[in-house]
């Protein structure tokens, strides 16, 4: 694999000054820093985010398309998104790893976000570690090749 897909739903463009009680200070392009320089030689990390339901699930086609894993937070979608899990759904099916992060825990915090529509159908579910949950999705991915 040369490329993994690391997709972040919404609100999470404003990493850095959102609740950084909850979610730290550092911001997308610091995990953008960070996630490339843990990738082995020869991956590359490809971010995105998008407050856009569509267009997220137009990214998760694209990872089908292109063989491409993904890992992915999706937000506020995990919890009621049965668009997006069954968009994620072709990505497992197409024999591809899909790993669901979170940078909270959130079964820690309100009920509403203790469920999850995407878990189900995910290879994996990293949540809680701050941006060390990608990081551990990463070296997961990268080792199955
Ligand atoms: C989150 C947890 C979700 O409940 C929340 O809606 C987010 C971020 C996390 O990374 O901890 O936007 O996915």
């Amino acid at each position: 694999m040369s490329t993994v897909l690391v997709l972040n739903g919404p609100n999470l463009g404003r990493l850095g000054s959102r609740e950084p009680d909850v979610y730290g200070s550092a911001n997308l392009d610091d995990l953008y820093v960070y996630l490339s320089e843990a990738a082995p030689k020869g991956v590359s990390v490809d971010l995105r985010q998008t407050d856009d339901e569509a267009e997220l699930i137009h990214w998760l086609y694209e990872a089908v398309d292109t063989g491409v894993p993904v890992i992915i937070n999706p937000a506020a979608f995990t919890h009621y998104s049965y668009a997006l899990r069954d968009a994620a759904a072709l990505v497992t099916k197409a024999g591809l790893m899909l790993i669901e992060v979170h940078i909270s825990n959130p079964h820690a915090r309100e009920t509403f976000r203790h469920t999850s529509v995407v878990s189900a159908i995910a290879t994996g579910v990293i949540a809680g570690l701050g941006f060390d949950s990608y990081r551990l999705a990463l070296d997961y991915v990268t080792r199955q090749g």
